[in-house]
């Protein structure tokens, strides 16, 4: 088996097809075993995805949940895992009840009225769990119900963003770290009754530094966000501010985005390690989505 790739933008994305993520994707691309029927599929998948940008749209998918999971944890452990922490608990109402890892995402509300998933999750420029020590890594979205139009995602190439800055803003942004917390996306972008208080006890605040370097390509990207992020480490809020906004607008110019277009059957991966992204609340049809979401490494 092979695939075929076709890029989404000049500077982010790539778009497979032809590809069954169920079947045998081969070894993991690190392993010395014997590479099976699949042979290195899934590193060759890999690679597509890192030389991207982080960024793929792979199409077409008919997957079981135990498929979707074992597909994302090639890109590492997932929150959930036995053994790995789990997701701050005000999201725990949207996990699957047999799959903790599952993270829903959706509109719809099940037989009793309540909601099957989380209808607002990410509407907001944010990275996955950046506000824990080891922050996300991949996620992996599969969409199983899509409008016909409107709740695309955008996602925002932070690496580009920073390629794209003077060498003066450069060092001075290499220098700085930054303190992330689940309380400013509980302040701002969840209704206060929805978040459990235990959220607060420190395990969900995190220190890294604002210029990260990628763990497999090397690159450098900005590693700040909106959703998380509350300022800069020994700086006030108001100096941070004027810092971390033009960022942020800078990082958001268009040339920096890629807007996705959701189909059903799409599972979309994308690096948090060096995008940002923010789900378009425009629709009211249905939407119903699945994320599994792989544990990266400490940013450095
Ligand atoms: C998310 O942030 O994982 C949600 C993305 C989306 O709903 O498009």
């Amino acid at each position: 088996m092979s695939f075929r790739k076709t890029p989404l933008t000049s500077h982010l994305g790539v778009e497979i097809t032809g590809i069954d993520l169920a079947a045998d994707l081969g070894t993991d691309p690190d392993s010395t075993a014997d590479e099976g029927a699949g042979g290195n599929l899934f590193g060759d998948l890999k690679q597509a995805w890192l030389d991207a940008g982080g960024m793929m749209v792979i199409r077409d998918q008919t997957l079981t949940r135990n498929q979707h999971m074992a597909f994302s944890r090639r890109f590492g452990p997932l929150f959930h895992d036995p053994g790995q922490p789990p997701l701050q608990d005000t999201v725990s109402r949207y996990l699957h009840p047999d799959h903790p890892q599952i993270y829903r995402v959706s509109n719809k509300v099940d037989e009793q009225g309540e909601p099957l998933g989380r209808a607002r999750a990410g509407t907001y420029w944010h990275s996955d769990v950046s506000f824990r020590d080891r922050p996300a890594g991949a996620s992996v979205l599969y969409g199983i119900e899509v409008p016909d139009h409107g709740g695309d995602t955008i996602f925002a190439n932070m690496t580009a963003a920073y390629a794209a800055l003077s060498d003066g803003f450069k060092a001075i942004l290499d220098g700085l770290e930054a303190v992330h917390d689940f309380a400013v996306a509980a302040a701002t972008q969840y209704a206060q009754p929805l978040v459990i208080e235990g959220d607060f006890d420190g395990a969900n605040r995190s220190v890294h530094p604002v210029v990260r370097t990628h763990g497999e390509t090397g690159r450098k990207s900005l590693y700040v966000n909106p959703g998380f992020t509350s300022h800069l480490k020994d700086f006030s809020a108001e100096e941070s501010k004027a810092i971390l906004q033009p960022l942020y607008d800078f990082a958001t110019r268009p040339e920096f985005l890629y807007r996705h277009r959701w189909r059903s059957g799409d599972v979309v991966v994308w690096d948090n390690r060096c995008l940002m992204h923010y789900a378009i609340k425009d629709y009211t049809a249905d939407r119903y989505m699945e994320r599994c979401t792989a544990i990266g490494e400490r940013p450095v």
